[in-house]
């Protein structure tokens, strides 16, 4: 019995520092997965965005297709910012349609940040997307433009100078701001 009490005082005195000596380092390995995420969740944040453009890119197509016929109907464009923008607002993740032909109908639909312009040049090279991770307030996020082709004739109803765009080259794109979660 008697040895029992040093023993078990040792365990306990292992148990303290063991705690008092990993306690830093898992913050740090909290730290570091907050800028290197696992790449399960990136590869979520990416199926994610596949999704959503998708979803847009059709959205757009179909209204312009179907509702779109004179330059004064409500164009596919102006009801893709006020989506965008209504789902940024709620926080659902980050969404912006930008003009890539240094030409936009509205000027506020521009590259904004390093990321964008890059993104935009990126896509001009014939790329169809670009992405990179980037940490908001300590959170992983994963960024990405997509390209936005010519897909109708009735696109340079509105936008004259698409006409001159090649055929399947980005004249827009749409960048994404998603959690990596
Ligand atoms: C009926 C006119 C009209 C048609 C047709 C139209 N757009 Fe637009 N587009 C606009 C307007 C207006 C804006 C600005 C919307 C805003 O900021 O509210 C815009 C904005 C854009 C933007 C964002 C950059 C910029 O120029 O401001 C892109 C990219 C774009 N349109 C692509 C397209 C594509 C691709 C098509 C064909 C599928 C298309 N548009 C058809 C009127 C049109």
């Amino acid at each position: 019995m008697k040895r029992l009490f040093p023993l078990g005082m040792l365990a306990l005195l292992g148990a303290v520092w063991g705690i008092a000596a990993l306690s830093p380092l898992g913050t740090a390995a909290e730290k570091d997965a907050a800028r290197k995420p696992e790449n399960a969740a990136v590869e979520r944040a990416r199926k994610q965005i596949r999704t959503l453009d998708h979803i847009y890119k059709t959205t757009v197509v179909l209204i312009t297709d179907k509702y779109v016929n004179k330059p004064d109907d409500f164009p596919a464009g102006s009801a893709a910012v006020a989506l965008f923008k209504s789902v940024t607002d709620a926080g659902h993740h980050k969404v912006r349609l930008i003009d890539a032909t240094g030409m936009p109908y509205e000027k506020a639909n521009v590259a904004r940040d390093d990321f964008e312009k890059e993104g935009v040049r990126q896509l001009k090279s014939g790329q169809a997307s670009y992405e990179a991770i980037e940490s908001v307030d300590g959170k992983p996020h994963l960024r990405t433009v997509t390209a936005v082709p010519v897909v109708s004739k009735k696109c340079i109803m509105c936008h004259p100078h698409y006409a001159d765009a090649k055929s399947g080259a980005a004249i827009g794109a749409i960048s994404y701001s998603v959690p990596i979660e």
